[in-house]
């Protein structure tokens, strides 16, 4: 029930070189000290025991152009299709891991597994990202990530969705020009409606408030 999730392609490649690549919903960034990731796959994946043998993955973000090629990769396994072959995608050298990147994908994660928890239908891979490849094309003057002009797609209930309109930014309610304002007009205007003193956490006291009344009726 966790929404939205990324539908990111994981590319890998076995010992013999011969590439793959499956899409993964259950991927995350876990610890920024060292960079690190976590996938979860089910060990009846092709991709799984590649991964678990070789060690290596790379995490390739998707974009409303991908999507249908992260939904292919999502169905059709690698022990019966070559995926990057069939889809016409890219295969990029990556340049630390020997799993290829997807030449398309604005956003290209090369990851070293560090660990593998049993966890039960899925293998939670925890890995150390050695490397990150920005397509430049989505790099401003400033050498920042332009993420809307990027197309990345977010995963919401069994749908691909674009991302919408931008509501905010990290820290805004409680930046003094707009969130903060925001946030004392809301607080304001609930004590009048209730016709009581400034409560000690907004929110929590009036969500109480809402329903003492409600019990009341
Ligand atoms: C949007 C989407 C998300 C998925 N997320 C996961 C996931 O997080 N873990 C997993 O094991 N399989 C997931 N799958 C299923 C695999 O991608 C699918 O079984 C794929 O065919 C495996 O490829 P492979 O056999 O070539 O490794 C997902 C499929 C889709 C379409």
């Amino acid at each position: 029930m966790l929404y939205p999730v990324p539908a990111v392609m994981i590319s890998c490649a076995d010992e013999e070189g011969r590439s793959n690549i499956m899409t993964a919903a259950w991927a995350g960034t876990i610890c920024s000290d060292p960079v690190m990731v976590s996938v979860s796959i089910r060990p009846e994946r092709y991709s799984h025991d590649v991964i678990a043998r070789t060690g290596e993955f790379v995490i390739n973000l998707t974009t409303e152009d991908l999507t249908y090629a992260a939904d292919f990769c999502g169905v059709r396994s690698g022990r019966d299709v070559d995926k990057f072959e069939y889809l016409q995608l890219t295969k990029l050298p990556s340049a630390k891991v020997k799993a290829p990147s997807i030449g398309e994908s604005p956003v290209c994660l090369e990851c070293l597994v560090t660990g593998i928890e049993h966890l039960g239908t899925h293998d939670l891979f925890l890995a150390r990202v050695v490397q990150v490849s920005v397509d430049e094309k989505y790099l401003d003057e400033k050498g920042r990530f332009v993420l809307e002009d990027a197309g990345l797609v977010a995963y919401v209930h069994g749908s691909y969705l674009s991302l919408g309109e931008k509501l905010g930014t990290f820290g805004f309610s409680v930046r003094k020009k707009d969130g903060g304002n925001r946030r004392r007009a809301a607080v304001r205007s609930a004590e009048s409606a209730a016709g009581r003193k400034k409560p000690s956490s907004g929110r929590a006291a009036d969500r109480k408030d809402t329903r003492r009344k409600k019990n009341s009726k």
